[in-house]
């Protein structure tokens, strides 16, 4: 029988082992309503889980393979080091939940590792984008072992999903996602993510570490422009899905890092005074010349804060590793069991 969670789904089977689950509450209201918000704020901003529709999942993609985007780089290199170590915490885990999975090109270490464990795997992508159909069907084809429900939702939805499911769970957010959460926010996202696990559960979390500036900024203005692309592509989408008539060539793609803050801001900047009109919301909104739209901040850690945040949400900490140049690092958590 489907439970109460699971009929908030519709389920497609795309092989013998592999199913998506789609939210049937995951729709264009929340979009719409989310931007009416935003851009009618003194402070006009536009939420950055926005900017992954098929266009911007393609542009991440190629975002990861760029030389200044360290990130994906120095985390792929921890994880294709750390399996030993990683054997040693893994102890029945053969339920692997992935946050914000993408192309879920990081996991297949995870895979690689636990098939060295396990016969049967059970992975539960959980991505509020459809790239989660075509990941999914490419692992399949490539790991014969898993046993795939691709979860197309909000992290928070996924994670209620498969909460009461059976089997001993290693949680994975990769790719510095929760430096897109302001440091109290995180905290509470990191005590969900706790609530969703029982004892003996891992979960890994990937995080890109305070730096240099000029090499953050750098990984955020990349020479190809494709970072540029990303960001503008947000206005292409409300010009695409709720009828607005913003001319992408009349704003820049501004990044630049707060050292105060620790994160990088991540802005579209309106090149000269212009108004827009966004049909479906019938709304119309007024720039300066200058005037930014903020779209993403991503926040950069320390270890020790790293640290905190894990006591805070009530996990211990395994174990922390970084590369050599202490650019990322993965930290790898367990439920603090209550004395
Ligand atoms: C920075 S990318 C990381 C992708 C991949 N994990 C990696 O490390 O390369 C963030 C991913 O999280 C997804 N995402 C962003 N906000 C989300 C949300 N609120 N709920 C679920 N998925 C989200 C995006 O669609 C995207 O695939």
């Amino acid at each position: 029988m489907r439970s109460k969670i699971q009929n908030k789904y519709t389920k497609v089977q795309l092989a013998p082992n592999c199913f998506i689950v789609k939210s049937n509450t995951l729709h264009s209201n929340d979009f719409s309503a989310d931007i009416a918000y935003g851009l009618s704020r003194k402070n006009k901003f536009i939420h950055s889980k926005y900017f992954y529709d098929k266009n911007g999942s393609y542009l991440f993609d190629k975002i990861c393979d760029l030389p200044e985007y360290y990130l994906t780089k120095k985390e792929m290199q921890i994880l294709s080091e750390i399996n030993k170590d990683l054997l040693e915490h893994l102890d029945g885990h053969n339920m692997v939940v992935e946050l914000g999975s993408g192309a879920a090109t990081k996991t297949r270490h995870i895979f690689e590792t636990l098939s060295l464990l396990h016969q049967r795997i059970e992975y539960y992508p959980i991505d509020i984008s459809d790239i989660v159909r075509e990941s999914s069907q490419r692992l399949q084809d490539e790991f014969d072992n898993l046993h795939i429900t691709g979860i197309v939702d909000q992290y928070e939805n996924g994670l209620d999903y498969i909460r009461d499911i059976s089997g001993k769970k290693l949680i994975v957010f990769f790719g510095s996602s929760i430096g897109n959460f302001d440091h109290a926010e995180a905290t509470e996202f990191l005590k969900k993510v706790n609530l969703a696990m029982n004892k003996g559960d891992l979960f890994l979390l990937g995080i890109d570490l305070v730096k240099n500036k000029e090499i953050l900024e750098r990984a955020y203005n990349d020479s190809e422009g494709i970072t540029r692309q990303f960001n503008l592509n947000l206005l292409c989408r409300i010009n695409d899905e709720l009828g607005g008539n913003f001319d992408i060539d009349s704003f820049e793609h501004v990044a630049i890092y707060n050292l105060q803050a620790k994160r990088i801001e991540m802005y579209l900047e309106s090149k000269a005074e212009q108004q827009v009109s966004i049909q479906d919301i019938g709304m119309t909104i007024n720039f300066r010349a200058g005037e930014r739209i903020c779209t993403e901040y991503s926040y950069k850690y320390t270890i020790s804060q790293i640290r905190t945040m894990a006591k805070k949400a009530g996990f211990e900490i395994k174990s922390i590793w970084t590369d050599k140049q202490d650019y990322f690092a993965l930290a790898l958590f367990s439920k603090e069991l209550k004395k």
